[in-house]
């Protein structure tokens, strides 16, 4: 987790083996691959490695290993030696999750292996599938024992499940009794790649180590929040996973939960996995769960026109490709604080930040023209670029007297990979899976306290027609949104 401290020196010395399930996927192909071949790169990635890719397209080891460079290069540079010693730690085995035969393939080629090195490895499955497919990957797993390591007491095995972790509540908690009779909670990592996005740990610091700030984040000071997930792209050609799936589950029910969980969070006494997943948890539980009359105020859903025509959605799809939520929090730091909560796919322009928006000072030399409405705020911005502004206001030069807002910017998107060591959050998902740090990692309390909240949504807007909007525009029209607009008006 402590990503700046990390250097060669951490090499994982345990022979592991990673099985990737869904290895010629999305996330596979824009994510794994590269994140993989630069941790191989920086040396941070076990000497002796083996990956086994698992999925149903027709590849021998050689035409995968063909594709995974392809991958690998659209992404960055890497010297030829170093990409063939990295792709030759690669075998491909074909196959479908439910198939049993497929899994007695993977034993297979992981007995290879270890006779091959002469040991047993530790193993890590990642689940890189839609969440359609868990029980049966759990079943199969269970079937042929891959989950237990090759020697009683030698290595370990972990797991490596993605976002979103079922559809609602209860099939979470299904899937979890089931995950639970194979893997212990201390093997299970739930990723949510946002946790280990660098500009998002920084919350925490600066929200905690800088007194300007820390007394003051509360319902006393603080007006109210917005977290924005805004993306240019729009569902291009995921539909098949998305129109099962909406927005609030892809990125509301994790993205945006972890990032008010870190605004809100009480201070962490210690940085331990134990004690920063407990208090990511107390924010989800102290989230007030919404009411019908709530419908159209609080809660929004959108569709971009032209959703429907996208590749193996549903033919009068109601899912949702944007919301708008207005929550509160039940505890005394946030009493009657807003969090606004705002994500939408092809939208006018990308940027994933949170905003908080203080109180206007009772007290103010603003002169006669100024009313009193010059709050500050506080922006993290987590991407295009990684940056912390601070807006406040000063005196307008010149003879007659007002103010006028200023930022105070603390800007990280010029640092060097060099510098940042680990510079993708998918690289940090996986080394600390390897590593076993379970910080950035979901815990099952955590991410059924999240799943309570949205089915809550989920089931209150489950009959209505989404919103439409223009793909291009800022999303569909509503009194949230323009109530949204109406309080940010002065910091955008
Ligand atoms: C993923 C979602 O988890 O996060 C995608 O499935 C979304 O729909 C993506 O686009 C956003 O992640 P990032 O890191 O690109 O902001």
């Amino acid at each position: 987790m402590l990503v700046h401290m990390i250097t060669s020196s951490h090499k994982i010395e345990t022979p592991t083996a990673i099985v990737l399930l869904g290895a010629t996927g999305d996330l596979a192909q824009k994510k794994l691959l590269p994140a993989l071949m630069d941790l191989f790169a920086k040396e941070l990635l076990p000497e002796r490695l083996h990956i086994v890719a698992f999925s149903k397209a027709d590849h021998t080891d050689e035409s995968y290993r063909l594709f995974a460079r392809e991958q690998i290069i659209k992404k960055s540079e890497h010297l030829e030696e170093l990409l063939v010693r990295f792709l030759e730690k690669i075998t491909y085995v074909q196959g479908r999750f439910d198939e049993s035969q497929s899994y007695e393939h993977i034993k297979s080629a992981l007995d290879t292996y270890d006779e091959h090195i002469g040991m047993c490895t530790s193993k890590l499955f990642y689940l890189a599938v839609p969440p359609t497919y868990y029980e049966t990957i759990f079943e199969h797993i269970a079937a042929v024992k891959l989950e237990q390591p090759c020697i009683v007491g030698e290595g370990w095995t972990r797991i490596l499940v993605e976002k979103p972790f079922g559809n609602d509540l209860a099939h979470a908690r299904h899937l979890d009794q089931k995950l639970s009779q194979l893997f212990r909670e201390e093997q299970i990592y739930r990723i949510d790649h946002y946790l280990a996005k660098d500009a998002i740990q920084n919350i925490l610091s600066f929200r905690f180590s800088n007194t300007l700030f820390a007394h003051t984040w509360n319902s006393d000071y603080v007006e109210a929040v917005y977290i924005r997930v805004f993306e240019k792209v729009d569902v291009s050609t995921r539909g098949a996973f998305f129109d099962g799936v909406g927005a609030l589950r892809d990125v509301g029910q994790n993205h945006m939960l972890q990032m008010l969980a870190l605004i809100a969070m009480e201070y962490p006494e210690e940085l331990s996995a134990n004690t920063l997943r407990k208090k990511r948890t107390d924010v989800f539980r102290a989230l007030k769960i919404p009411g019908p009359i709530e419908l159209d105020s609080h809660i929004v859903k959108g569709q971009y026109e032209g959703y429907q025509a996208v590749p193996h959605v549903a033919p009068g799809s109601n899912t949702e490709t944007y919301f708008a939520v207005k929550t509160f929090l039940d505890t005394p730091r946030w009493h009657g604080v807003p969090f606004y909560l705002e994500h939408g796919k092809a939208m006018e322009h990308s940027c994933v930040e949170i905003s908080v928006r203080f109180k206007s000072s009772d007290q103010c030399v603003c002169g006669t023209e100024n009313a009193h409405d010059h709050p500050n705020f506080v922006r993290f911005s987590i991407s295009p670029q990684e940056k912390i502004t601070v807006r406040f206001w000063v005196r307008t030069p010149g003879t007659k007297y007002g103010l006028e807002p200023n930022d105070l910017v603390f800007d990280r998107s010029h640092l060097t990979e060099a510098q940042i060591i680990i510079a993708d959050a998918y690289e940090e998902v996986l080394f600390d899976a390897l590593s076993g740090d379970q910080t950035l990692f979901v815990s099952n309390a955590e991410q059924e306290a999240a799943w309570n909240y949205i089915t809550a949504i989920l089931s209150l807007w489950q009959s209505s027609t989404p919103l439409p909007y223009t793909p291009g525009s800022t999303g569909p029209e509503s009194a949230l949104k323009a109530e949204i607009e109406r309080t940010i008006h002065l910091f955008t």
